[in-house]
């Protein structure tokens, strides 16, 4: 097997073990392109409130080390249920903590995919156009198209948590090759 040279950093905005968001970034982590990784942020549960005092004394470390893992990748994949029609709060304070200051933050003009996964039937909808919302403050490049909505997730997992409708995986496996196409635009 060839090592990858294209890294991708995944982050589930959900904390919960069973989580289709969780499942589904598990499942895009095997169904990358050849020559690509997904590599998962595993510590989200593990962020403080942010708080402009506290990260002018210095990142807390689980923040410092999404900072770090963000600056290695090529590109984010970030995967997004939906809570009350917004991106859950703790996605969104992680994402707050890596934003500043904003000229140094390493998620401006990093390349972006966002995909979703809701038991009801938009599939995350609301809560994508929000987070692109907040990436275009932050200025990191968000991949228009395909967009993955997973709607109805609880159709398209099994116990396990194996993503397996085929549509879906299919879908998948189409946003992460254009994700990496769209990173070589920016690369140089
Ligand atoms: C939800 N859910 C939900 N679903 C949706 O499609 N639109 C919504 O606005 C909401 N709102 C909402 C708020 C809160 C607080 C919770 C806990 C849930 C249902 C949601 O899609 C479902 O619980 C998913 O299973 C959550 O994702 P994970 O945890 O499975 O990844």
């Amino acid at each position: 097997m060839t090592h990858p040279t294209f890294t991708i950093l995944g982050i589930a905005g959900s904390l919960r073990h069973e989580s289709y968001n969780r499942a589904l970034l598990r499942a895009a982590a095997r169904l990358t392109p050849p020559g690509a990784a997904v590599e998962i942020f595993e510590r989200l549960g593990e962020i403080p409130p942010y708080n402009d005092d506290v990260r002018l004394r210095g990142m807390p470390a689980p923040v410092a080390e999404l900072w770090q893992a963000i600056a290695d990748a090529d590109a984010v994949l970030v995967v997004t249920p939906e809570y009350n029609y917004g991106v859950p709060g703790v996605l969104k304070n992680a994402l707050d903590w890596v934003s500043r200051p904003p000229a140094e933050t390493p998620l401006r003009h990093k390349p972006v995919a966002i995909m979703g996964a809701s038991t009801g039937n938009l599939g995350t909808v609301r809560a994508q156009i929000a987070l692109r919302q907040t990436f275009q403050f932050i200025e990191s490049y968000v991949l228009l198209k395909p967009e993955v909505l997973v709607f109805r997730a609880a159709e398209r997992f099994d116990d396990a948590g194996e993503l397996t409708d085929e549509t879906t995986r299919e879908l998948v496996a189409q946003q992460l090759d254009a994700l990496v196409a769209w990173a070589r635009r920016f690369s140089g």
